[in-house]
């Protein structure tokens, strides 16, 4: 088992290994007195590992309610939100309580808003069972759920109090997620690490899950722990996002997160190394390990999607989509842009300037 230490506002460790949903309330029991612990998770997760996490909480000493709702972002909204925290306050949850965000990002985003709102804040932490939520959203203390106006509007920051990820319970991933986890990961080498990259490059990350996800961890540590409210560097994490947004929005969400990151990173980085700030050579590397593992490369449609799909990918309309992105307020957009494989920088352009980004990125 990896152990890795985050020090925020609050600290708090991030246990990597095979067995730890198992162990969750023996591990739990380390540091927090019987109470009650609250398990949140989607219908599908529950399922496979819902008996797994809460026999282990009972036979650590603690009582444990549920709440289990149907998976998929739709679910990340207010209505789950209410619902969720409204089961809390009937099950008559305390400050002394914890609540147990068992799934993937969804699961964790919204438990972890639920955990930072019930009582002004109560103790939480994550269990995540996608490759995503591993090396991404369970650490770090971001929590949202989104509104009709956009995704993650509604949100705070709330550091959990302790990660446990078993790696064992991405076996049961379906291909599409963990291609996203992939992505993700493909990201995190780009952005900061080229032995991280070469070393997905030459072996599938399904591989070596433990080493892949403590290094990613450990990379998102230092960048929070830097950063924890997301005032400047932690925007490096969104390499290939505004992109990858853009894809996701046009194809009405159809195009799933990591597919659509995947081919924004290939559009920014093909787009840096034509505007000479990236090195040479950095674009090719990067398509030589993103069409391995099967993702898009911006240039053509995701697995699954008709080629005629592409339309909808063009410059044009991914520009008029970045517009739109409710977050992207100002006339000035921040881009993550590689200038080699394992380091970026971030770049503030003016947003009419994102049009030429694009067509350097190869989009008609
Ligand atoms: N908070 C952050 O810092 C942060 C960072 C990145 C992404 N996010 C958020 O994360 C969310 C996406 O997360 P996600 O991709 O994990 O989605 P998700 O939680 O919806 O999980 C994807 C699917 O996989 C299923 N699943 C989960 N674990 C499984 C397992 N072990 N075996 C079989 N099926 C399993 C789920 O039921 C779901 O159908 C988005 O809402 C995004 O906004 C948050």
């Amino acid at each position: 088992m990896k152990v890795i230490s985050v020090k925020t506002s609050t600290e708090y460790n991030v246990y990597i290994g095979s067995g730890l949903a198992g162990r969750v309330g023996e591990m739990l029991a380390e540091t927090t007195s019987p109470c009650t612990a609250f398990v949140i998770s989607d219908e599908n997760v529950f399922r496979l590992y819902g008996e797994r996490v809460l026999a282990s909480l009972a036979n650590a000493g603690f009582r444990t309610g549920t709440f289990v709702f149907e998976p998929g972002e739709q679910s990340k909204n207010i209505e789950t939100y209410g619902k969720i925290v409204e089961k809390m306050a009937r099950e008559k949850l305390t400050r002394s309580d914890v609540v147990i965000a068992l799934g993937g990002g969804v699961t964790g985003d919204i438990s972890g808003f639920a955990a930072a709102t019930f009582l002004r804040g109560i103790k939480y932490v994550q269990v995540p069972t996608t490759l995503l939520a591993a090396v991404d959203s369970s650490v770090g203390g971001k929590t949202a759920i989104d509104l009709n106006a956009g995704k993650n509007l509604l949100g705070a920051f709330w550091q959990p109090a302790a990660v446990f990820c078993d790696t064992d319970t991405f076996s049961t991933l379906p291909e599409a997620e963990y291609l996203n986890g992939c992505a993700e990961i493909i990201k995190y080498g780009m952005l900061g690490s080229e032995e991280l990259f070469e070393s997905v490059a030459a072996l599938p990350v399904s591989l070596h899950y433990d080493a892949v996800v403590a290094k990613c961890v450990d990379m998102k540590r230092e960048i929070v722990e830097n950063d924890e409210f997301d005032r400047g560097g932690r925007m490096v994490l969104n390499l290939g996002h505004t992109v990858g947004h853009a894809i996701e929005n046009k194809s009405g969400y159809m195009v799933p997160h990591g597919m659509a990151v995947a081919a924004g990173m290939c559009v920014i980085t093909r787009a840096a190394e034509n505007l000479a700030f990236a090195e040479k050579g950095t674009a090719e590397r990067l398509l030589r390990v993103i069409r391995e593992y099967g993702l898009p490369d911006g240039t053509s449609a995701p697995a699954g999607f008709p080629e005629e799909e592409l339309a909808g990918f063009s410059a044009e309309s991914l520009f008029e989509a970045a517009m739109n992105d409710k977050k992207a307020s100002g006339s000035k957009l921040t881009l993550a842009v590689p200038k080699r494989v394992g380091e970026c920088a971030l770049l503030t352009i003016e947003k009419s300037e994102f049009i030429d980004w694009l067509r350097a990125g190869g989009l008609k």
